[in-house]
């Protein structure tokens, strides 16, 4: 079958393995045709997250997608590209210091039950693939937008019965955070854990709003306080 990668310049290689998984062709390109191709892999399990990429416009796990004639393989997109399918994702993993996205402060009081373990139980089980990143239309075109992990994981602590300041992770996010989502959902489409950051936002939004927060589009809409939708004055 024939694939084509997406390095300095489009190339295409001929492999003859039937049912591969798409590293396990890389793996057979690079040994046997062009030790230069460069990609990341580790678990080959879908566990450790690192081989991510885009295979016909759609990020994979390169260890887990089965390989079809004619693939067209790109790295991630959002992300500098290091080389070939290897991109660096330093930017979109430091999000999660500016969100505060870890436990701060323990409660010894609240223990924690089999109950409250389901609350948050899929938000911790995040791979850091960097597929969410790579599919977020919001990120594409604002670099300081938190994004959908670094928003999933401020969830999956803001969310833990034994988190003592979980009001300070709600006011991190309220800019470049949840209310510039646009609910797309294109990050829980292709997270391979199943995880949907788009209902997570949705989740710190309500949680915002019972803090008192807003969205800011909405505080503008309708020409501010005292104004109605079409612009004449409110009672
Ligand atoms: S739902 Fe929000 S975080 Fe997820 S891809 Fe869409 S804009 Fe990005
Ligand atoms: S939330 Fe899903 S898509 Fe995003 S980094 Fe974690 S495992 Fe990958
Ligand atoms: S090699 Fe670890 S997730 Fe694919």
């Amino acid at each position: 079958m024939k694939i084509k990668i997406q390095r300095e310049s489009i190339v295409e290689y001929e492999v003859n393995l039937i049912d591969a998984t798409l590293l396990e062709i890389l793996n057979e390109i690079k040994t046997k045709q062009d030790a230069s191709l460069t990609y990341a892999s580790g678990c080959r399990s879908s566990v450790c997250g690192s081989c991510s990429m885009r295979v016909n416009g759609r990020e994979v796990l390169a260890c887990a997608y089965k390989v079809e004639d004619g693939d067209f393989v790109e790295p991630l997109k959002n992300s500098p590209v290091i080389r070939d399918l290897v991109v660096d994702m330093d930017k979109a993993y430091a999000f999660n210091a500016k969100a505060k996205a870890w436990q701060n402060s323990l409660s010894p009081t609240n223990l924690l039950t089999q109950e409250n373990e389901k609350i948050n139980e899929i938000q911790s089980d995040c791979i850091l693939c960097g597929s969410c990143y790579s599919a977020c239309p919001v990120y594409a075109v604002n670099g300081e937008f938190l994004g959908p992990f670094s928003l999933t994981r401020v969830w999956r602590y803001v969310s833990d019965v034994r988190e003592k300041s979980p009001d300070e992770k709600i006011e991190t996010i309220q800019t470049n955070g949840i209310w510039d989502c646009t609910l797309c959902n294109e990050c829980t489409l292709v997270c391979p854990q199943n995880i949907s950051s788009k209902s997570d936002i949705e989740k710190l939004r309500s949680k915002s709003a019972q803090k008192g927060y807003m969205d800011p589009n909405m505080s503008s809409f309708g020409g501010g306080f005292g104004t109605s939708f079409d612009g004449s004055p409110s009672f």
